[in-house]
């Protein structure tokens, strides 16, 4: 309530409850500055109101103690203002002080330090009980608070039933790990947490519920980044009798309604970019629409050259493509070598550089090529030209990082702007070079694109999936498709997928197939990452900021303690024997 405290409150006697923010002793004269969620408000303690005892104990009050105050709120004089605080118009005129929670030294500071930095993040995270008084952090917990309530009020009001799926499951194949619970009853047997509710959600619309949303706990046991965590929050959605173009637009007013909640207003619809047409012109997937770069097909102009690493890329089936990147040309070797690291930590071979000086294209290729050739590369004065020489399954993924690169060091990513953007037609199947073997794109539930199946029936890796991705910024909002609601289908896409055997089917999947063959109606869905949209709307660098306990990069959650071992006798009882690893 302190914090809350403003000018019309003047006059009133309060008794406050709060945590000592700073502390200020001016001998005689004492501050307290009292937190709670609210914020941060100014508890004077003077013998023109408060009696001696009192202000003795105030004085003796560690910082982080919590305290309970009585007071009457008081306007401050002009010049005491202070318009960085809400409550910077008012101070509480104490008149007792009880210390009710006195704090031991704390470990980190809670209040911020001169140069406004945090403490080490390791740290932060190993005293987390102190982190999250940071008003900050506290901010952010209740922006992700109301963001969900935005998604309960808009899923509700759109007819959807929040219905929770189970936490102890089958294993389900997502393209990440499972983390398995032993059985104590049935020794030998496991269950797995869901990487999410996926066949759940299906089944809910075999049995009739049409239309479905949880905000959902997923685990799966990947490395993780910034932007990803073991355990995360999705906002998990069904519905049945639709189309991609219905899931489209309920998830686009979504988007906007969590937008809005933090203060931004965001155009519909999305634009939207197929698949290929990603690859082609970014290299990946999700691309920043944020700047330009645009990858672009070199393999005209670089086709005639004489050198042989090119020769031999192109005689392999690939291509050369490259970006252009204006103003770069005065970049130094040391600075275009650590570009070739970027590409060659991606997977390719090389980087491919030239440059455009007052008219003149300069490069170790230079030499290779004609004046045709240098003129067909279409470089303007100043710019630098990165290629890569492959396939495009090896230059994309480089030339995808590079972009990247280029942009950081050319300034162009912009936080305040917002490209939102729909990825479609994403292919069903990818290919392994090597063995041929099929791994779903998606995930082995989504449809294919009918008209693909019967244009290349012996040709899956031809096939387009009827999945599409939410992407902003170069980051993956959330992603669905419609799904194979035949069980025939279904069962020939696990076949194809290397599960051919139908008793394993069944072991596997029949749960999923049964509910399929009692009658399935059309349906599909979504799943947006809730902690990153609360991240981004947060404007936090890192999920762990808008989660309360997060787990490290290293998969530890410093705080409690996890992973730990556990006593032998509790694995005995588990059916559980450990091995120190090999
Ligand atoms: P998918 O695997 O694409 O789809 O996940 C949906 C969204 O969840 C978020 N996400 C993560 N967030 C934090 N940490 C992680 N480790 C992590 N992994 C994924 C991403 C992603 O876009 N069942 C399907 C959805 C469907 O088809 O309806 C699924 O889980 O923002």
């Amino acid at each position: 309530m302190g914090g809350a405290l403003r000018r019309r409150d003047a006059g009133t006697v309060v008794t406050l409850g709060g945590w000592v923010h700073r502390s200020r002793d001016l001998g005689g004269l004492v501050f307290l500055d009292l937190r709670d969620r609210e914020g941060v408000v100014q508890v004077s303690f003077n013998p023109e109101w408060t009696s001696a005892d009192v202000i003795a104990q105030a004085a003796d009050v560690g910082v982080e103690s919590v305290v309970m105050v009585e007071g009457v709120v008081a306007e401050r004089p002009v010049e005491m203002r202070n318009k960085d605080l809400g409550t910077g118009e008012i101070e509480v005129r104490a008149t007792a002080i009880r210390v009710v929670g006195p704090a031991t030294t704390p470990a980190i500071p809670v209040a911020p330090a001169k140069d406004g930095k945090p403490p080490a993040e390791e740290l932060r995270l190993r005293h987390r009980v102190l982190d999250l008084r940071r008003p900050e952090l506290a901010r952010n917990l209740q922006l992700r608070h109301r963001l969900m309530q935005v998604t309960r009020g808009y899923l509700n009001d759109e007819g959807y039933l929040e219905i929770e799926t189970p936490i102890l499951t089958k294993p389900t194949p997502e393209g990440a790990r499972d983390f398995l619970v032993p059985s104590r009853m049935h020794p030998g047997e496991f269950f797995a947490l869901p990487q999410s509710p996926q066949i759940y959600k299906q089944l809910f619309m075999c049995c009739g519920l049409d239309r479905y949303y949880q905000i959902a706990r997923c685990f799966r046991d990947e490395d993780l980044r910034a932007d990803r965590q073991l355990e995360f929050t999705q906002i998990d959605i069904e519905a049945s009798f639709i189309g991609r173009e219905d899931i489209l637009a309920m998830a686009e007013g979504l988007v906007a309604a969590l937008w809005l909640e933090a203060g931004h207003a965001v155009e519909l619809p999305f634009p939207r970019m197929t698949y290929a047409e990603a690859m082609e012109r970014f290299g990946c997937d999700r691309p920043d629409l944020r700047y330009d770069l645009e990858i672009t097909d070199l393999t005209s102009a670089f086709g005639r050259s004489e050198s042989a690493i090119i020769q031999q890329a192109l005689a392999a089936g690939g291509r050369v493509r490259g970006i252009r990147v204006p103003g770069a040309a005065g970049w130094s070797r040391k600075q275009v070598d650590e570009l070739e690291a970027i590409a060659k930590g991606a997977g390719a071979g090389g980087l491919v550089r030239l440059k455009q000086v007052d008219g003149k294209v300069e490069g170790p290729l230079a030499k290779f090529l004609d004046e045709g050739a240098q003129r067909a590369l279409g470089l303007a004065d100043g710019e630098l030209l990165l290629a890569v020489a492959g396939p495009d399954r090896v230059s994309s993924p480089a030339l995808d990082r590079v972009r990247q690169e280029c942009a950081e060091r050319l300034g162009l990513v912009d936080d305040g702007v917002r490209r939102f953007l729909w990825v479609l037609d994403f292919p069903m199947f990818l290919q392994d070079p090597d063995s041929g073997a099929l791994a779903a794109v998606h995930h082995p539930f989504t449809a294919p694109n009918a008209e693909d199946m019967a244009a290349h029936p012996g040709d899956p890796s031809r096939w387009r999936a009827l999945a599409y991705d939410c992407v902003l910024n170069g980051m993956e909002l959330g992603g669905g498709s419609i799904r194979t609601s035949d069980p025939a289908v279904q069962s020939r896409m696990f076949t194809l997928l290397g599960i051919p055997d139908a008793a394993e089917q069944e072991r596997r999947f029949g749960f999923l197939l049964e509910g399929l063959r009692a009658g399935a109606p059309p349906h599909g869905g979504i799943a947006f990452g809730f902690d990153r949209i609360a991240m981004l709307l947060a404007g936090a660098a890192s999920l762990r900021d808008v989660i309360a306990f997060p787990k490290t990069t290293a998969a530890r959650a410093l705080f409690e303690g996890a992973p730990s071992r556990v006593p032998d006798e509790d694995l005995k009882e588990l059916h559980l024997r450990t091995r120190d690893p090999e």
